[in-house]
């Protein structure tokens, strides 16, 4: 069967509760979403409960994902939300291992590891995030350092959880207002390489892992990204922070896949 095609964005620090629904609000309106695509929005924790009350009830149209999650179940440690408490909000997904995440709050791959299987075993989605710096890609180890965040990250996750992982594949060097936007070319050996180390990981299973990409897509290259084939849909910051915005850069990639295929 053929992937499911994804497309998410993540509001990072911005947005009340209020601002939060009224987006989500917004955009379930204003969208068709065809079988076996799925949308989805990562606001910040404060902004889950809001927000989920204008989702309503599981299973949600748009999936709700939070930023981060603590990989035990409860105790001493002040400011970390908990899997249980993702649920209890009746979150789909959670996102892991965002660059940012990385880089000011030095989080680890092995960290991240205990975090995924903290969160599959529950029965949350994760969507993990890994990609190289600027430093990493000059020094031409790219390729290494994806492997590296790919293997520790989804280090024992069981078959039966396979199914709930999906990889947002983002170059540090190209996210954010700083950032310089890759080129189709970029990423095309990468994602043919994180395709393929999910296979050695996982085996056939490991290769129906959708692969999202993300750093600087916009309208206007978001079909030259989705085109490649090892890239199985996008996770925006900035292009999505506007409904217009989302579901622009939702159309111009799903056109990319469908016209690829
Ligand atoms: P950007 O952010 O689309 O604004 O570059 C991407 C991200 O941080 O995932």
């Amino acid at each position: 069967m053929a992937r499911p095609f994804l497309f998410g964005t993540n509001f990072k620090m911005n947005q009340t509760p209020a601002e939060s629904a009224a987006f989500y609000r917004q955009l379930a309106a204003s969208v068709e979403i065809p079988p076996h695509v799925y949308l989805f929005v990562i606001p910040p924790f404060t902004s889950l409960a809001a927000v989920r009350e204008v989702a309503g009830p599981q299973p949600h149209q748009i999936w709700v994902g939070a930023q981060n999650v603590h990989w035990a179940p409860d105790g001493a440690y002040t400011g970390e939300i908990s899997v249980g408490m993702l649920l209890a909000l009746d979150v789909d997904l959670v996102l892991l291992g965002h660059a940012e995440r990385r880089r000011y709050f030095h989080e680890t791959d092995v960290e991240l590891n205990r975090k995924v299987l903290a969160a599959v075993g529950a029965g949350l989605r994760v969507l993990l995030a890994m990609g190289e710096t600027a430093e990493e890609r000059g020094f031409g180890v790219s390729g290494e350092t994806v492997l590296r965040q790919l293997r520790i990250g989804l280090h024992d996750v069981p078959p039966e959880h396979l199914e709930k992982i999906q990889i947002a594949y983002e170059p540090v060097w190209s996210i954010g207002a700083g950032g310089t936007p890759a080129s189709p070319e970029d990423v095309e050996p990468i994602a043919r390489l994180i395709r393929s180390g999910c296979q050695d990981l996982f085996g056939d299973p490991g290769s129906k892992i959708p692969i999202l990409y993300g750093g600087s897509v916009d309208p206007s290259n978001a079909g030259t990204f989705t085109a490649l084939p090892d890239i199985d849909g996008l996770f925006v910051g900035r292009a999505g922070w506007t409904v217009e915005g989302f579901v622009a850069t939702y159309q111009a990639g799903y056109a990319g896949k469908s016209e690829s295929q």
